[in-house]
């Protein structure tokens, strides 16, 4: 529903996470919500006009949103996911279930492989289809921004394929879609042993991505089986000569020096950081680089979850997202944020800034998104719950009443 002013009125927590946008949280300043209670938002067109109070009267508004009992938020921000591809891979968890870990399976010719086979031979259609119904999905439980990362094409057409796939999706579905480049996600079968060709066929790809705005971001998964330390510095450092910053998939299962390759690099952000070092951490935390924690990974691998304590302890900006993929099928940020606080120890707050405003840091839209202050975009949810406490507390069910994405009320409250 569209209208040009909405009035949310009287949240019982308005948790504005206003505050300094130029760099992501760290440390203490990780718990600050900056909660108003009983407070109200005004919306004109899609931008927020007025936080807390404010002289107007309710009758200027054309919608007025009884928010009584309730939290308003911002939307969440997912920077993490690799949205677009074909099929599943359901029959992967016997195996999981059985012993076999996740770079056997991919060693084998499953895994992201076999998601490459079905994404290589889906139309576009079929991809979009696919994706707008796990778009749909992230919108009722909330998430008004994604980053998507391309990986299943590992060939040129494939990953050309996928970029547009996610730029169209991003025209026609009310999320907001951030793509990433990822054509190092894997070595393709008929690549085999010759990284050195595989790696300069990506990079050769990368002036016409950056020119047609297809990414903002280049990604690499450096892990034992996957890219090497060496090969993802040359990708990464290529990248960046084109103007598109650095992320890194970096220590999901080994720790091959990814998440200090980060900070030597500037990336924007390191993701997983199962069994990243102390050291990598202070590297980390000196250049700014964000720490995307993706709880939803070792939940579906039953391995080791992240050490989110100490990266906060750190100094590490934390963020967290999702991860959706084949092999780590979920769009709920509630359910990540559940994960975070029961198997990483974050706090309920902490896990709200990590999911919102410095999840907007780790993919550079921080000054448009992730918190409810004057001038931001109208991304806002307001969740059936008394206070933010109840969002990890009371899990696997979804809070989101209402979505509102740029100004428009896109679910509830009709
Ligand atoms: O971030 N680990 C590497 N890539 C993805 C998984 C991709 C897949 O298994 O299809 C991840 O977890
Ligand atoms: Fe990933």
């Amino acid at each position: 529903m569209s209208a040009t002013h909405i009035l949310l009125k009287n949240a019982s927590q308005l948790i504005t996470l206003a505050g300094d946008n130029h760099r992501p949280r760290t440390g203490k300043d990780m718990s600050e919500l900056g909660i108003i209670e009983h407070g109200d938002v005004w919306i004109s067109h899609n931008q927020i006009t007025a936080v807390g109070k404010d002289d107007r009267s309710p009758h200027e508004a054309d919608i007025v949103i009884d928010c009584t009992g309730k939290v308003v938020m911002p939307g969440f921000v997912d920077p993490h996911t690799h949205l677009v591809f074909a099929g599943s891979r359901e029959n992967e968890l016997e195996m999981k279930l059985k012993g076999h870990t996740y770079m056997e399976i991919l060693a084998a010719g499953g895994g992201i492989l076999s998601t490459v086979g079905k994404t290589r031979e889906a139309s576009k259609e079929q991809l979009i289809n696919e994706a707008t119904q796990r778009l749909n999905t992230m919108l009722k439980f909330g998430t008004t921004t994604v980053e998507a990362k391309s990986g299943y094409g590992l060939e040129p057409a494939t990953e050309l394929k996928m970029l547009e796939v996610a730029k169209e999706l991003n025209s026609q579905h009310p999320i907001d879609i951030v793509s990433t480049f990822l054509g190092a996600h894997a070595v393709p079968g008929e690549y085999k042993s010759r990284n050195k060709e595989y790696i300069d066929s990506m990079i050769a790809m990368l002036p016409e991505i950056a020119a047609n705005r297809l990414a903002w971001f280049c990604d690499v998964f450096c892990e034992k089986g996957a890219f090497s330390l060496e090969e993802s510095k040359a990708i990464l450092t290529a990248a960046k000569e084109e103007g598109l910053r650095p992320k890194i998939h970096a220590d999901e299962i080994e720790n091959l020096g990814g998440s200090s390759l980060a900070a030597q690099l500037n990336a924007i952000s390191a993701e997983h950081l199962a069994v990243t070092s102390e050291e990598d951490m202070k590297a980390m935390a000196q250049a700014g680089v964000v720490g995307v924690l993706l709880p939803g990974t070792p939940y579906s691998l039953m391995m080791e979850y992240a050490n989110a304590r100490k990266f906060i302890d750190m100094g590490v900006p934390v963020a967290l997202a999702t991860d959706l993929n084949p092999n780590c099928w979920t769009e709920s940020m509630q359910f990540i944020i559940s994960l975070a606080c029961y198997q990483m120890k974050m706090t309920p707050a902490e896990a709200i800034v990590a999911s919102t405003i410095n999840a907007a840091h780790a993919i550079d839209r921080a000054g448009e998104i992730g918190s409810i202050e004057i001038g931001k975009k109208a991304d806002i949810i307001i969740l059936d719950v008394p206070n933010y406490q109840h969002i990890p507390y009371h899990f696997g069910v979804n809070h989101v009443e209402t979505v509102i994405k740029d100004g428009v009320i896109v679910k509830g409250a009709e």
